[in-house]
């Protein structure tokens, strides 16, 4: 079985080929042939949707302190690509508007995750990011929004009903047909707690099955087996090439 590139996503833009969650990281999505992508989205200190996956800005950025707590001017004087590599130096945290539209020159379909922390203004950063979806070209059939936060599911759920919707669970936990309402599209797990029941009670309840966030093709062979329809990888490009 040859993997295509419709059944693989690139994780934070491509993660393993420019830094995470910046314009230069979803760039590399379609040079490699793939038509999807996944990145995270939380709100600045003024209410501006980014994309960006800390709490804080240590790790991704030359900064410090936490994203709520930094306003839009702030952070874009920040470095987010340097910690990759010091050719990447110029990239900042883009914003979701700026994302959407690159997303939408590519032809992309884009996989939105609502990124909570016990901290999160959820309604607020839900309703922040249908602004910004209704003022972008790209079209909604193109977008898939994504969280572990139930929460956030419902209120997307109640407020702007023709997104995609897909859950996000570490495990998939025995009763996650009591959820079945917040998934109108797909039900995404780590790839490494799936089962086999799991996987075919999913398939059978007619949602897409998406796994998180293997970088070694070897270690979700079976998995294909068992009726996943796409991987959220840091890495496609070793899927291309695994012989298997
Ligand atoms: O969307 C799947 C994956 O992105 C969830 O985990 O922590 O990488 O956002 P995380
Ligand atoms: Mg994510």
């Amino acid at each position: 079985m040859k993997i295509a590139p419709q059944q693989l996503c690139g994780h934070r833009g491509v993660a393993a080929h420019a830094p995470e969650n910046t314009l230069a990281s979803i760039s590399k999505v379609r040079e490699m042939g793939l038509s999807w992508v996944e990145v995270d989205v939380q709100l600045t200190q003024d209410g501006v949707p980014v994309v960006f996956h800390d709490h804080t800005l240590l790790r991704c950025t030359n900064g410090t302190g936490a994203l709520k707590d930094t306003a839009l001017a702030d952070l874009q004087q920040l470095d987010a690509g340097g910690h990759f590599s010091p050719v990447f130096g110029y990239e900042r945290v883009p914003t979701l508007a700026a994302v959407l539209a690159q997303a939408h020159r590519d032809a992309l379909h884009i996989n939105l995750e609502i990124k909570t922390y016990p901290d999160s203004d959820i309604p607020a950063l839900c309703r922040a990011i249908f602004a910004c979806l209704s003022a972008s070209p790209i079209s909604t059939e193109k977008v898939l929004v994504s969280s572990f936060s139930l929460e956030a599911l419902a209120i997307v759920r109640d407020e702007m009903p023709e997104l995609a919707r897909a859950i996000l669970w570490e495990t998939i936990p025995d009763n996650w047909h009591e959820f079945r309402d917040l998934a109108t599209f797909s039900i995404h797990c780590n790839y490494r707690h799936l089962t086999q029941d799991k996987a075919k009670s999913v398939k059978e309840s007619g949602l897409v099955l998406k796994c998180y966030t293997p970088n070694e093709p070897a270690e979700v062979d079976t998995l294909w087996a068992w009726g996943v329809d796409m991987m959220i990888t840091d890495d496609p490009g070793k899927y291309l090439t695994h012989p298997c």
